[in-house]
């Protein structure tokens, strides 16, 4: 049911009474409207016709966020929670249903990282970003690092809830692959451990996606080693370079490299851009290069050596001038819109299909694709170790984004990835055909709520095989024992299988 507005009114007379006012920013406060758009990375989801939240709490504590769930339950007002804002459908922000009354809690408040340099773990706050977390990490010790994603104002919360493609995912796994411990404050607003939440829980919190199971304030990680110096290159080959052979070839090369060695491929306009991080030096690369891509031409002019910090900021801001500290910086921008999909390639696409595929990076509305190979450590874990199940005989993910800024490129941008995503279904997985959780689509599908106030697992089973695979039911599982009213959720979360 709809919480009435005097329930809103409970709510909030509840939320003074357990947390500091100025914590809580309703609709009419001062600085509501900043605080929204603080993370919004998608001007799309900052218009006049987005639902937007009753009020937005900001916690600097663990018990704010309990008083939260605890006063939503009471009063019946849901709780959307948001670390780095980065959710592709912005569902962390805003409600595609209207009529759903909702507070935020942003946790943009909570992101200490704390560096445990004797065991190389630490204990990172959700609302953190990456690029707070890998900039603390390497001045603890520059010899330590963490595999996640390569946009440092994502946020830790939505990121290790999903899983965490990295650029040393091949070498180290994805993110939820070296979690240890987290703290989450479940649906009776009761803070818990990894030993007091159980094995259960611990494993969907980990890769089944934010929202559906609590709120993470917290996580202890496994830090990773790198060498004191890595080698990044950037090579452009356009079509008329080879690029259609080059990426043909990379496809069956880049997965079974040695982990050290990760090369994407970004393909926009009629170029391949070749990104690579190698956990070495040039010297020791080279001849790894020369011997098993020799088609990709690169040479010691190509090669940068850094240190990782450096590298995850070339890699980010593709400016080797640009100072690591750009990493911290948290700022977003409202300037323009993207929708991204995602797909998952389990056999080489024949190298005729290829040259088809080039020209849409040309044609009227076109955005880009990245490709990110797989192999390696993170092929080797099993597909229900974690919820996220793309793992042996995946070759590399796809992530296709369209982009635009004002209505009179919009239309084309997205007939564009609609186009491609249809053409691109014979060549990528099937049955069902697999989708990134963390490059959430909403296309895919959304839960329907059920008679009962509770999101129904047939509406959810559409979308959320693609995202999992046979660990949707063993989700829904564990969201039916830990929250079977269904108070966590969103137009994509976990149904609980009752
Ligand atoms: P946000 O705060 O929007 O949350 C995302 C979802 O998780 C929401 O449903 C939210 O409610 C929930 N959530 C957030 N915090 C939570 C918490 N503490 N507890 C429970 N649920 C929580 N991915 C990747 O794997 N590799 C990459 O390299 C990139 N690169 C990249 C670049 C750019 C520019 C963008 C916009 C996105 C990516 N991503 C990515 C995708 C990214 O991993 C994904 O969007 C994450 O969910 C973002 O996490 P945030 O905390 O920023 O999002």
């Amino acid at each position: 049911a709809v919480p009435s507005l005097a329930s809103s009114d409970g709510f909030l007379q509840c939320l003074q009474q357990k947390i500091p006012g100025e914590l809580v920013l309703t609709q009419s406060s001062n600085n509501f409207t900043a605080v929204l758009v603080s993370s919004i990375r998608n001007a799309k989801f900052f218009t006049n016709a987005t639902v937007r939240p009753l009020c937005i709490v900001t916690p600097i504590d663990a018990s704010h966020v309990q008083a939260a769930v605890l006063c939503g339950r009471a009063e019946g007002v849901r709780l959307r929670v948001r670390s780095g804002g980065h959710d592709y459908e912005g569902l962390s922000y805003r409600s595609v249903r209207g009529g759903e009354v909702f507070a935020v809690i942003d946790l943009a408040g909570m992101r200490a990282v704390s560096v445990s340099l004797g065991d190389a773990t630490a204990w990172v706050d959700s609302g953190a970003t990456l690029g707070e977390l890998y900039y603390t990490v390497a001045k603890s010790n520059p010899n330590l690092a963490f595999p996640a994603g390569v946009c440092p104002t994502i946020g830790v919360g939505g990121h290790l809830s999903g899983g965490g493609i990295s650029m040393m995912m091949r070498k180290y796994g994805l993110s939820i692959d070296n979690i240890l411990d987290a703290k989450i404050v479940n649906a009776n607003g009761e803070l818990v451990d990894r030993a007091a939440m159980g094995e259960d829980l611990f494993w969907a919190i980990r890769g089944g996606g934010g929202e559906s199971f609590g709120i993470v304030v917290s996580w202890k990680i496994r830090l990773v080693q790198v060498p004191s110096t890595v080698t990044v290159f950037i090579i452009g080959r356009t079509v008329d370079q080879g690029a259609v052979d080059i990426v043909t070839r990379w496809q069956d090369v880049a997965p079974s490299l040695p982990s050290e060695l990760t090369i994407r491929v970004i393909l926009q306009g009629p170029q391949a851009t070749f990104q690579s991080l190698y956990l070495g030096s040039c010297a020791a690369l080279l001849p790894t290069m020369s011997s098993l891509f020799p088609e990709l031409g690169m040479t010691s002019a190509d090669c940068r050596e850094m240190s990782w910090l450096q590298s995850a900021a070339l890699i980010q801001f593709w400016n080797p001038n640009t100072p690591v500290e750009e990493l911290l910086n948290r700022r977003t921008s409202l300037q323009g819109s993207s929708k991204g999909k995602s797909d998952y390639v389990e056999r080489a696409i024949p190298n005729g299909v290829w040259k088809n595929i080039f020209p849409w990076f040309t044609m009227n509305g076109a955005g880009m694709a990245i490709l990110e190979p797989q192999g390696g450590f993170v092929g080797s874990v099993p597909a229900a170790a974690t919820p996220y199940p793309h793992r042996s005989g995946t070759l590399y993910n796809v992530q296709y984004i369209a982009f635009w800024s004002g209505d009179n490129t919009a239309v084309a941008a997205n007939q564009w990835i609609r186009d491609l995503y249809a053409f691109m279904e014979p060549y990528v997985s099937k049955n069902p055909r697999a989708a990134y959780v963390n490059y959430r689509d909403l296309d895919l599908g959304e839960n329907a709520v059920a008679a009962n106030d509770v999101s129904s697992f047939d509406s959810g089973k559409v979308w959320g095989r693609r995202y999992f695979a046979g660990n949707f039911d063993r989700l829904a599982a564990v969201k039916a024992a830990v929250d079977p009213t269904d108070y966590f959720r969103n137009e994509q979360s976990i149904p609980p299988l009752i």
